[in-house]
């Protein structure tokens, strides 16, 4: 098995550090401990190309948009379609109406919805929306939670130790940038997650002033956690005792572990929720949706680019195409055959993985093999180390995959071949890794 040259990308990031700082658009476009990002060229269903000729089957999905896979025809279609109509207006359109009533049947908590762009931008608005329905102020948000870069939620998402997160019953909040100020997340309350009767506590100890709670409904940033049977349910049931919104992010989850996202999967309805990735297979578009009472506290959404036809289009035809019989079940098969394939190699290796799907997320984890119950788990669980060489030596391989944490997302374009690439680029570099 080759491993591939990339001088054409080294060149490249040379000539964009003179621009961009750091040399790239968006942080993980390069990770912290890679010399330079590989360059694309062109990409096409489950697999990119890189400006050295190189062929990648991918994992990243831009960071999870690309569900139908990439440069998908009818997506491409029915885009280019709207390009001839006209790419923005600044009013509603037919397709919009058509997008919201489809929106309402398929999202479990919608009564309403409201677009923005992105993921950062909804959860800000829907935080905003449970501080106007309650009149209250202060938000719960969990370690390890990513809630977009906001200058208030952005807080403790990770840390560089344990210590740092500050003690387990009264965390601190962690800063994640210069320039980022502490009174911006004054009325932001960080507790570990999984941990019912902290949450109990704190509400009780802080009265009647807080307005919601805000979690992913698996920790999919940070490091890979699921929720303890009954947590969800925990929160749900706590949050409609103390006249508290529970928000859900689903800004990963949403329209990709099931069509009804984490609420159908898990089962459980929050008051609001957040989507963006998947809404629209890669065009830009974020949405929130609620009951009816709640979304029309009083906050009009205010944006350039809101219900921007480009997107809608977008977003029409791929939760089209995500609707048709056996979408799913075919993205959850490939998904569980990697994940199968790759404990297998593990076993055969004598290594201890941590490897599950859920949907169409797939988690890989080394070190004790364990499930985390939070963040702080992850500092004396996770063998951090190990996945950034499997990390490393698969791209060098063809497997592109997510460059700090095992979550990978599978595509509706990715089939058995790639699995089998896959497969065969694991079993050489877990060969390689030193016990
Ligand atoms: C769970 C979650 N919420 C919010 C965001 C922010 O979304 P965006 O990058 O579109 O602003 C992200 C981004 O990765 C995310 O993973």
């Amino acid at each position: 098995m080759k491993t591939y040259k990339t001088d054409k990308s080294r060149e490249l990031y040379e000539i964009n550090k003179r621009y961009l700082t750091n040399g790239v658009a968006s942080t993980l476009h390069k990770s912290p401990y890679e010399e330079f990002p590989i360059f694309i060229d062109h990409a096409k269903g489950s697999r990119l190309y890189d400006v050295d000729g190189n062929m990648y089957v991918d994992y990243m999905g831009g960071f999870g948009p690309m569900i139908l896979g990439y440069a998908n025809e009818e997506l491409n279609d029915a885009v280019a379609n709207q390009l001839t109509l006209g790419s923005h207006f600044a009013a509603p359109t037919v397709s919009l109406t058509q997008l919201c009533e489809r929106l309402v049947d398929i999202i479990p908590c919608a009564e309403r919805v409201s677009f923005e762009s992105t993921g950062t931008e909804a959860d800000m608005h829907a935080v905003q929306t449970a501080r106007a329905y309650t009149g209250k102020e202060k938000i719960i948000k969990f370690e390890g939670h990513y809630h977009g870069w906001g200058e208030e939620l952005r807080v403790s998402c990770s840390a560089d130790t344990e210590s740092a997160l500050g003690p387990r019953k009264h965390p601190w909040r962690v800063l994640h940038s210069m320039g980022q100020r502490r009174a911006a997340s004054d009325n932001v309350i960080i507790l570990p997650w999984n941990d019912l009767e902290l949450v109990k506590e704190t509400i009780k100890r802080e009265g009647n002033n807080i307005a919601a709670i805000i979690t992913e409904p698996f920790i999919c940033n940070s490091e890979l956690t699921l929720p303890k049977p009954g947590f969800l349910e925990g929160l749900r049931e706590i949050t409609e005792k103390n006249d508290m919104l529970l928000i859900f992010d689903e800004v990963i989850t949403g329209f990709r572990i099931a069509r009804g996202g984490a609420q159908e999967y898990f089962g459980v309805v929050p008051d609001l929720a957040t989507y963006a990735k998947a809404i629209a297979g890669g065009f830009p578009m974020s949405c929130i949706a609620g009951k009816a009472e709640i979304m029309d506290a009083n906050l009009n959404a205010s944006g350039t680019f809101n219900g921007n036809p480009i997107s809608v289009a977008a977003s029409l035809n791929t939760l089209e195409q995500l609707g048709r019989p056996g979408v799913y079940d075919n993205l959850n098969r490939i998904t569980k055959m990697i994940v199968n394939g790759t404990c297998e190699i593990a076993e055969k290796y004598g290594l201890n993985i941590y490897c599950k799907n859920v949907g169409s997320i797939w988690l890989l984890q080394f070190g004790t093999g364990q499930p985390l119950s939070d963040l702080r788990d992850s500092y004396h669980m996770v063998d951090k180390k190990t996945y950034q060489f499997v990390y490393k030596e698969c791209l060098r391989r063809g497997v592109r995959m997510h460059p700090l944490r095992g979550r990978s997302y599978v595509s509706t374009a990715h089939n058995e071949e790639d699995v089998k690439y896959t497969l065969d680029v694991f079993d050489k570099v877990f060969g390689m890794i030193k016990k």
